[in-house]
């Protein structure tokens, strides 16, 4: 927690979810990425929160974003795409931040193909959010936001 001034949240998207808008509306809905932005903004706005966003295709450019996260944010919402299910980096580099983190899917994994049931995050993060479309990303930032005034 920073003494002073808001918590900073970061917000990283992986594989693919630059391409919101353009991925099959029944799971993702129809906002880009930039509209699903500016609405988590404005939910961190509403919490007090800082929020910061971080997109990449690169599995090693997420692992190094989350290497340098802890000096630019007190807590993380990931939702890393398809490594969700199997990059074990993405999910050492979180263990390496050791900052509270909430995973997050637009879709409902649990209910789609049985391989997006498994993810690498598991017993990691505080909480996996899916199948609630941005406004999961709301509840990721009230349970992260719970987490850090405590
Ligand atoms: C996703 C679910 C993943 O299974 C998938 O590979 C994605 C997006 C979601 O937001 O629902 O790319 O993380």
């Amino acid at each position: 927690m920073t003494v002073g001034s808001h918590n900073r949240i970061e917000v990283l998207h992986g594989v693919n979810l630059n391409a919101l808008g353009r991925r099959d509306p029944e799971h993702y809905g129809d906002l880009t990425l930039g509209e699903v932005e500016t609405k988590v903004k404005r939910f961190g706005r509403e919490l007090n929160l800082e929020v910061t966003f971080f997109q990449t295709n690169h599995e090693g450019e997420f692992v190094e974003r989350l290497h340098r996260l802890p000096d630019a944010a007190d807590g993380a919402i990931l939702n890393a795409g398809a490594w969700t299910h199997y990059s074990y980096a993405i999910r050492d580099a979180l263990e390496i931040t050791d900052l509270p983190a909430v995973e997050v899917h637009l879709s409902d994994v649990d209910s789609r193909e049985e391989w997006r049931r498994r993810s690498v995050f598991d017993g990691l993060v505080i909480a996996k959010v899916a199948g609630k479309g941005a406004d999961g990303y709301r509840e990721a930032l009230e349970l992260l936001h719970e987490r850090l005034a405590r």
